[in-house]
C-alpha cells in the first residue's frame, strides 16, 4: 500500500475484522507448530517443568531475582499462606553497558544486587545456603525446572559468552565468584511467574501475560500434546509460548514503519510481534511515523519538511510520551504540544497539528491492544476445553497480566476487552476477566523455588 495522507497513515494501524482474524489463525498455527518442533532455531512454546498451579497455602521465606529488558528486580518473598505474600524488592536499572557487555559483567552486577539485598533485608537462613527463584524475561530451552539453556536475547541485549549456556550455571558461577551463599533452586520464564503468580491470589488464573518492554504469555496444556517435551511424565504443563517471536509467515499487518524497526534492529527478522506492540517498540513507531509525516509536509507543515534534529535520533520518542498523550483527550490536546515543547524543543504546534498527532497516537496503541487481544485469543482457543472452558457459563477465565504498557498506557485494558467481546461475541468474552497482575516475576520465581526445593513440582 502506498501511504500518502495523513489520514492513510492513521489508517494503515487500523486493523479491519479479517486482518485480526488472520493474525489469530497465524498464531493458532505456531502454537501448534510449536508443540513439536525440536528445533531450537524455534523457540516457541517452551515447556517450563512446571505441572501445576499453586494452591495459595504455600508458606515459607525464599529469594527471587526477576530480570527484565530494562530493571533487575531482587527480592525475599515471604509466602504467608491463604493467598497472601509479605515481599521486600530492590529495582536496578540494567544499563546499556551491561546490556551489551560480557556475561561475566552482567552475572557479577546480579550478585553484587543479591548481596546488598541480603544485607538490607537482614535474612537469617542459619548455616544453610539460601534458596533462589530467578526469573527470566528471555527465552530458555530448559531441561528441568532449575535448568536452561539461553535461546536468544532481544530487548537491546547483546552479552558475550551467554548463548546457549546453562542459566543456573552462569548465575551460580557469579555467586561464588562474589562469595554470596545461594542456589538457584527454580527458574522461570517472566510469563510463568506471572501465571503462577496470580493463579496464587486470583484461582480462576490460566493465562499469564507480559506486556511491558517486550510481550510474551504462558498457559497449561495437556502434556499429551507436547510431543517435544522429554521429561518426567505429567498431566498437563506450563508452557512459555515466546509469542513474541511468532508472525514468520507474513499474517502480521506490519507498515513499512514495522519493517523498519525490524531491519534496524540489533536482530532482524526476530520477534517481529514484538516489535509491533510492545513498550519498546511502540514510541519508535510513532517517530519513523512522525518524520515520514513531517518530511512529505503532511504534519507539522510549519518545518516545511524539515525535521528537527533530537526527532532524528533513534528511540528519542519514548511510549510514555504517548501515554501522556493518550491521556488527555480534552479537544485542545495540549498535551501533545508540551510533549514536543518539552522533549523535542518543537514550538508552535496549531491545534489542528495537537489533534492529529493524538489520532495517530491513538491508533498505534490501538493496534498494539488489539493485536494482543488476538493473540490472547489463539490461546484461550487453543486451551478451550482443557484448562478453559469458554462455553460454560460458570466458568470464569482470568487472564493476570503484567507489564508497563498494561498498567499504564491509557485504556489499554478497555481496549483489549472491547477487542475480545468483538472477537469472542459477548457471551464468550463474559467469562474472560483481565485482571493486572503486579510483581509476578519474583512472587512466582520464590512459589516456584519453593516446590522445588521441597522436591515436588508445584
Ligand atoms: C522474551 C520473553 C519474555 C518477554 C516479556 C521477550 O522479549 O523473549 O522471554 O517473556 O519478552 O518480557
Amino acid at each position: 500500500m502506498t501511504i500518502s495522507t495523513f489520514q492513510d497513515t492513521v489508517n494503515a494501524f487500523v486493523l479491519s475484522k479479517k486482518q485480526v482474524q488472520k493474525i489469530i489463525d497465524g498464531l493458532t498455527e505456531e502454537l501448534v507448530e510449536g508443540l513439536s518442533t525440536k528445533d531450537l532455531k524455534n523457540i516457541t512454546q517452551q515447556p517450563s517443568f512446571i505441572t501445576h498451579l499453586p494452591t495459595g497455602k504455600e508458606t515459607g521465606l525464599y529469594l527471587a531475582i526477576d530480570m527484565g529488558g530494562t530493571n533487575l528486580r531482587t527480592a525475599a518473598v515471604h509466602l504467608l499462606g491463604d493467598g497472601q505474600v509479605g515481599v521486600t524488592m530492590e529495582k536496578h536499572e540494567i544499563t546499556q553497558e551491561l546490556k551489551t557487555g560480557t556475561g561475566e559483567a552482567m552475572f557479577d552486577w546480579i550478585a553484587d544486587c543479591t548481596a546488598t539485598l541480603l544485607k538490607n533485608v537482614a535474612v537469617d537462613m542459619g548455616d544453610s545456603q539460601l534458596h533462589m527463584g530467578v526469573t527470566f524475561s528471555f527465552a530458555l530451552h530448559q531441561t528441568a525446572v532449575n535448568r536452561g539453556k539461553v535461546l536468544a536475547m532481544g530487548k537491546g541485549f547483546d552479552l558475550s559468552n551467554v548463548m546457549g549456556k546453562d542459566l543456573k550455571d552462569l548465575m551460580e558461577d557469579g555467586f561464588k565468584r562474589k562469595n554470596v551463599p545461594v542456589v538457584v533452586s527454580a527458574i522461570i520464564n517472566d510469563t510463568v511467574g506471572t501465571l503462577v503468580s496470580h493463579a496464587y491470589v486470583s484461582p480462576s488464573t490460566k493465562i499469564g501475560v507480559i506486556l511491558a518492554t517486550g510481550t510474551n504469555a504462558a498457559y497449561i496444556e495437556r502434556a499429551c500434546e507436547v510431543s517435544k517435551y522429554e521429561g518426567p511424565s505429567c498431566d498437563q504443563m506450563i508452557l512459555n509460548t515466546e509469542w513474541d517471536a511468532m508472525g514468520k509467515a507474513a499474517y502480521l499487518p506490519q507498515t513499512q514503519y514495522d519493517k523498519d524497526i525490524d531491519a534496524f534492529s540489533l536482530v532482524p527478522k526476530f520477534q517481529e510481534f514484538e516489535k509491533m506492540v510492545s513498550g519498546l517498540y511502540l514510541g519508535e513507531l510513532f517517530r519513523r511515523a512522525l518524520v515520514d509525516l513531517i518530511e512529505r509536509r503532511a504534519l507539522f507543515e510549519f518545518l516545511d519538511g524539515q525535521v528537527p534534529e533530537l526527532l532524528t535520533v533513534e528511540k528519542s520518542f519514548k511510549t510514555l510520551f504517548m501515554s501522556t498523550i493518550e491521556s488527555d483527550n480534552s479537544s485542545e490536546h495540549a498535551a501533545v504540544a508540551r510533549v514536543f515543547k518539552t522533549s523535542f524543543a518543537i514550538e508552535g504546534l496549531s491545534t489542528k497539528d495537537c489533534s492529529k498527532v493524538y489520532e495517530l497516537v491513538h491508533a498505534i496503541g490501538q493496534r498494539s491492544a488489539v493485536m494482543v487481544a488476538a493473540a490472547c485469543t489463539a490461546l484461550l482457543y487453543k486451551a478451550n476445553g482443557s484448562s478453559v472452558h469458554l462455553d460454560d457459563p460458570s466458568e470464569i477465565t482470568t487472564i493476570g497480566i503484567d507489564g508497563s504498557v498494561f498498567e499504564k498506557y491509557p485504556h489499554f485494558s478497555r481496549s483489549m476487552m472491547n477487542a475480545l467481546t468483538q472477537i469472542l461475541g459477548a457471551d464468550r468474552a463474559s467469562r474472560v476477566r483481565l485482571e493486572l497482575a503486579r510483581d509476578g516475576g519474583c512472587i512466582g520465581a520464590a512459589l516456584v523455588a519453593m516446590v522445588s526445593q521441597r522436591g515436588g513440582a508445584v
